[in-house]
């Protein structure tokens, strides 16, 4: 009889997981395992959502954003009765272990599920790109390039208009995102939760430009920094002066792959499946350099993902 494992999508989508899921389920098919999708996440698992998938399952998907798999935030799973369920769920579909992809949260869970006896292997899949001993999560680089694409169509306005904008990228607790669009961006200002920054300082920035004749900013601001709105109306009460908001909100998490985002999941989701195979469990999947790694999930739970401040401050440097 043949190993069947299980695959499944959680939290937040991210462009990208779709060739995530075609590399694992390709990668256990040419192993000579089953392989059953399992719906809408922790959901799904504790409502048995599950079907078997074949080759043509994962055909023509790899361009698409999102995950055909469904994704949701399961707030059934949360509870100690729900983590019992899925766990009995797993044994009864006779599943030798599964594959999460997902954020941070997706990894709580199936920590849940490792210390109810079920085998599962970690793929990090999220925009923010807030999951440390990885330097990339699928999605992060399409939505910097998103980000970038966004800011590119403002600055065109704002150039036009002699106006200073403000936008919102998304990152509720992380600045991975916005540090990132920002820096590719060329914005003026980057506020991230990671880093304090006082408005006086950003106004006052704007006021040397200002001197130098540039009437033109971009001001980059990570949903956990502040609501950009908010942001927007304490610069325009320093500046005096009227100021663009946009907020960029899930357009960052729709939309094709990049290479990048397809390489990677490529990489880590057929990875997952011979770290599952080869008897692994309470692990994630990650890059370094150009070397997949894989680490055990508590301590990926523990970690935190720090800023890179070297960037910060190339940032800072640059804006002028
Ligand atoms: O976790 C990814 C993320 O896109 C965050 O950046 C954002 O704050 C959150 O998800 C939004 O979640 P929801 O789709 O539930 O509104």
């Amino acid at each position: 009889m043949k190993l069947k494992i299980g695959v499944l999508t959680s939290g937040g989508d991210a462009p990208g997981m779709n060739a995530a899921i075609r590399a694992v389920v390709r990668r256990a098919i040419s192993l000579g395992l089953e392989v059953y999708g399992i719906r809408r996440g922790y959901d799904g698992l504790l409502d048995g959502d599950m079907y078997p998938m074949n080759v043509s399952s994962v055909a023509d998907i790899i361009h698409r954003g999102g995950t055909i798999l469904h994704t949701a935030r399961s707030e059934r799973f949360m509870q100690p009765e729900g983590q019992d369920l899925a766990a009995a769920r797993i044994r009864g579909a006779g599943l030798y272990g599964v594959i999460v992809i997902g954020g941070e949260g997706s990894f709580r869970g199936m920590v849940e599920l490792n210390r109810r006896g079920v085998r599962a292997v970690g793929v990090p899949g999220t925009i923010d790109n807030d999951i440390p001993y990885t330097d990339y999560s699928i999605g992060f680089d399409t939505a910097v390039n998103t980000g970038v694409e966004a800011v590119n169509r403002l600055r065109d306005t704002a150039t036009s208009h002699e106006r200073i904008f403000v936008v919102e990228t998304m990152g509720r607790h992380s600045g991975q995102l916005a540090l990132a669009v920002g820096v590719a961006g060329g914005a003026e200002s980057i506020l991230i939760p990671e880093v304090p920054l006082e408005i006086e300082e950003i106004c006052s920035r704007l006021r040397r430009g200002l001197e130098r004749g540039k009437k033109h900013s971009i001001i980059v601001v990570a949903e956990g920094a502040g609501k950009g709105f908010d942001v927007a109306r304490q610069i325009e009460q320093c500046m005096g002066t009227e100021i663009r908001v946009t907020v960029l909100g899930h357009v960052q998490r729709g939309g094709t792959p990049t290479a990048f985002d397809r390489l990677l999941a490529s990489r880590l989701g057929a990875k997952a499946v011979d770290v599952l195979y080869e008897g692994g469990s309470g692990l994630m999947i990650g890059i370094r350099g150009t070397e997949l790694v894989t680490t055990p999930m508590e301590k990926v739970l523990e970690g935190k993902k720090e800023i890179d401040m070297e960037l910060y401050r190339l940032a800072e440097d640059l804006a002028r």
